[in-house]
């Protein structure tokens, strides 16, 4: 006689803020989406720390490399500066550069803003003990974090905003516009802004840099839709979607997209759904708008900023803007 096992039923939560964004974004008549911060869960943001290493994604590097060569340059023009606040918060020796060559004179606060505990907690492994830097790390949204910042503030020394990595690129263009003007109301006259920005290049090479002949970044985009079977219950069949990434001319940017291989339903309990996809619908989950030298200057001086300086990488076309509030 057969044994009976009782049927494991796990819990899904249905008021959990992934299962409300995934039916929002998967119920659309239109366009399909997965809004991108849910990439980066601990696998996701494994396999997007091997994408900074892949051959073909040079971006990362090219960032690297602006803040390391031209630190000291930030830290003498900036040279009154008592603290510095991070939107995203920052990893690596990039950073620690900047803080080192403030702090040489004297001590100064840094503040990681970043809505993810895991990613403070590695920042103040790599940031948290160097001389003269007092660790402040702050969980939240950028923009709350930044005004929580100003309030904290007293009259003496200047602050100095990093917004580095062409994170700027991942909203829509009008929206990047929006953001620096509110960036600057939380700051003073003088105040600093260090904005990097990926630049437009041959579109071969950016559909390489963001579809890897290793395919780290399929697997990558993908981990979406395995994250959605792991904690919302579905079960996308994953050989059934494809990584795709597209040039979009009109809006100057590269789409991520998983194109469904045939006709086909998906059941995601959790979110309490049934998603229908034609063969070649798809998905689009980031967009990575590419940017030239002139418009970011532009848009930085209607939000209220007088570029400073500006550094671009001979390697790969990424560029790094010193902006102060004016
Ligand atoms: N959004 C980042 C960028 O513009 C990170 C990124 C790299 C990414 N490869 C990706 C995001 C693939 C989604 C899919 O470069």
């Amino acid at each position: 006689m057969a044994a009976t096992f009782p049927v494991l039923q796990r819990e899904f939560s249905p008021e959990s803020e992934f299962a409300v964004d995934v039916r929002a974004g998967l119920s659309q008549q239109a366009q399909k989406e997965i809004p991108s911060k849910y990439l980066y869960d601990g696998l996701g943001s494994a396999l997007f720390e091997a994408i900074c290493f892949l051959p073909e994604y040079g971006l990362h590097r090219a960032g690297a490399r602006l803040m390391c060569r031209h630190s000291s340059e930030i830290a003498r023009r900036m040279r009154s500066a008592t603290m510095v606040a991070e939107l995203g918060s920052g990893t690596g020796d990039n950073v620690r550069k900047l803080l080192e060559s403030l702090a040489s004179a004297d001590p100064i606060d840094y503040f990681p803003i970043d809505i993810s505990a895991h990613a403070l907690t590695r920042c103040r492994q790599e940031l948290g003990a160097i001389e003269g830097v007092r660790f402040n790390p702050v969980q939240s949204a950028y923009l709350e974090g930044l005004e929580e910042v100003s309030r904290l503030r007293g009259d003496a020394g200047k602050l100095i905003v990093l917004f580095l990595g062409s994170t700027i690129g991942n909203i829509d263009r009008h929206e990047a516009a929006r953001f620096c003007s509110q960036i600057r109301r939380h700051l003073r006259y003088g105040d600093g802004f260090v904005l990097a920005a990926d630049l437009e290049k041959p579109i071969s090479q950016l559909i390489s840099a963001y579809d890897d002949s290793v395919g780290v970044t399929a697997a990558f985009n993908l981990n979406v839709l395995a994250r959605i079977n792991r904690e919302l219950g579905a079960n996308f069949d994953l050989q059934q979607f494809a990584h795709e990434a597209r040039w979009n001319s009109a809006d100057r940017r590269i789409e991520m997209h998983l194109t469904s291989q045939r006709d086909q339903v998906v059941m995601i309990p959790a979110a309490n759904i049934k998603v229908s996809f034609r063969a070649g619908e798809t998905i689009r989950t980031e967009s990575c708008h590419k940017f030239n030298r002139p418009e970011v200057v532009e848009m930085a001086h209607r939000a209220g900023f007088r570029c400073e300086a500006l550094w671009i990488d001979p390697e790969w076309p990424f560029a790094q803007f010193l902006f102060s509030a004016a």
